[in-house]
């Protein structure tokens, strides 16, 4: 139930990598390495040092979030717990579950923050509100 999920649900997951003295390739396929199906890839850059991105939550979305370059910080937020996680290698995805409060920090210069979701964009599937999020979580 998403309502009851945790900060300590979110983990970082280790990708597939195939190494090659030309560089690296990391591949995700669905139903291969990744817990839900691919239905939206995005990405954040050119964010401007100092801020911030994320405040919300999503009452249904599973993402995995990968500093496809650079680095940043996300911090979970479940209402009673928070944690703090530094993506900073494009072999690593954070698998965020439905109903955590996230927010994303510390870009540094030419992070680029990839998510890949298991649904389109909703509108209605966004919890904007702090106060609504801990309602929504019944805290
Ligand atoms: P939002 O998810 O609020 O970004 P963040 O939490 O990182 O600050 O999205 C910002 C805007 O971008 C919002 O007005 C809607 C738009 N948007 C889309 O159109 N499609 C998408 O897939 C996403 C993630 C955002």
């Amino acid at each position: 139930m998403n309502k009851q999920n945790t900060v300590f649900d979110c983990v970082i997951m280790e990708l597939p990598q195939v190494h090659n003295v030309a560089g690296n390739i990391t591949a995700i396929e669905n139903e291969k390495n990744i817990p839900f199906s691919v239905k939206r890839i995005y990405y954040l850059y050119d964010v401007p040092g100092g801020k911030e991105r994320g405040a919300h939550a999503h009452k249904k979305l599973q993402q995995y979030i990968v500093a496809a370059s650079g680095s940043f910080d996300v911090t979970l937020d479940d209402g009673l717990n928070k944690k703090t996680v530094t993506l900073n290698h494009p072999n690593r995805a954070l698998y965020l579950v439905p109903g955590i409060w996230r927010e994303l920090s510390n870009f540094s210069s030419g992070a680029i923050c990839l998510v890949l979701a298991s649904n389109i964009y909703d509108q209605n599937d966004y919890i904007r509100d702090y106060k609504k999020y801990l309602n929504f979580k019944n805290i």
